[in-house]
């Protein structure tokens, strides 16, 4: 990895306790933040409880850091209140903070559901015009372009993951197109942190899943090389569900139950 001095966001999460375990030993120093509280601090590791909600807290995060892994924030759908104060306001001073301290990099956590209202028979690639299926994807979407306008105008760059439905196993027939492993997930912010220039670039967070609705031909330059796949799962998945109602938005749209 190009770079030293990284803080985690989210650290507390599911896929930030996953991220803290694996960026510590690969870093020099790493600050993990969370609202939550965390234990079993590594020797290299600051621990810091935060409200990335509070503007003032962004500007003490960011201190002496050279890169940003952003998992914090509200990961579901929810009042339009709470995903505006975290996830577009909250989303807005820790770039202007990473602004101003001279990070030079972000690695930013997006989500299918800024593009959830694709139908599932539609392949996309990353130049498609965004089509957010709840709040919560319309805050993805808002967090991509703040990405853009900060590359264009700052020269801070970003990765944008959009972030399938990574979880330890796919359960769901929506995730044999969806899934993405922890170990391919771990590989695409390792990539992220380690490609010399990449600008802008939104990438599709995804195992490589036969059934999969995304070309991710436009990141290539990433280098990603997914090595789990959810099609291992999917005899577990068809018996489990053998008769999907091919009506139900569940099972036509990209985005699934979001987009209910
Ligand atoms: N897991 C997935 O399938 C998936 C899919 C698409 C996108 N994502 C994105 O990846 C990121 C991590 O997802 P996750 O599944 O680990 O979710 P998670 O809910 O387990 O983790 C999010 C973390 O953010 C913290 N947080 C919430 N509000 C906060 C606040 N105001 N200040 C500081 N921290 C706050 C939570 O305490 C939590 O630890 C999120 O941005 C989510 O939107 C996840």
């Amino acid at each position: 990895m190009i770079y030293d001095r990284i803080l985690l966001t989210g650290a507390a999460g599911l896929l930030g306790t996953e991220l803290r375990k694996r960026l510590a030993p690969r870093v020099k120093f790493l600050r993990s933040t969370d609202i939550a509280s965390m234990t079993d601090a590594a020797p290299n590791e600051e621990q810091v409880q935060a409200d990335l909600g509070d503007l003032n807290a962004a500007k003490e995060l960011v201190r002496d850091i050279d890169a940003i892994v952003h998992f914090g924030g509200i990961s579901k759908d929810a009042d339009y209140e709470i995903i505006h104060r975290v996830n577009i306001i909250g989303f807005q001073s820790l770039y202007e903070a990473a602004r101003i301290a001279g990070v030079k990099r972000i690695v930013f956590s997006s989500s299918v559901h800024a593009i959830g209202f694709y139908d599932q028979t539609q392949t996309i690639d990353a130049s498609v015009p965004t089509r957010p299926d709840s709040n919560y994807g319309v805050a993805k979407a808002f967090g991509e372009n703040l990405a853009q306008l900060f590359w264009d105008k700052h020269g801070l760059e970003t990765v944008s993951l959009r972030i399938g439905s990574s979880e330890p196993k796919p359960s769901t027939r929506r995730h044999l197109m969806t899934w993405l492993s922890f170990d391919d997930m771990w590989q695409l912010v390792e990539r992220s942190l380690t490609v010399p220039r990449v600008g802008h670039t939104i990438v599709y967070g995804a195992s490589n899943n036969r059934a999969s609705f995304w070309d991710n031909r436009l990141a290539a330059h990433l280098g990603y090389h997914p090595k789990d796949s959810a099609d291992d799962y999917t005899d577990e998945i068809f018996a489990a569900d053998p008769h999907p109602n091919r009506e139900d938005i569940v099972n036509r749209l990209q985005g699934g139950m979001f987009a209910k």
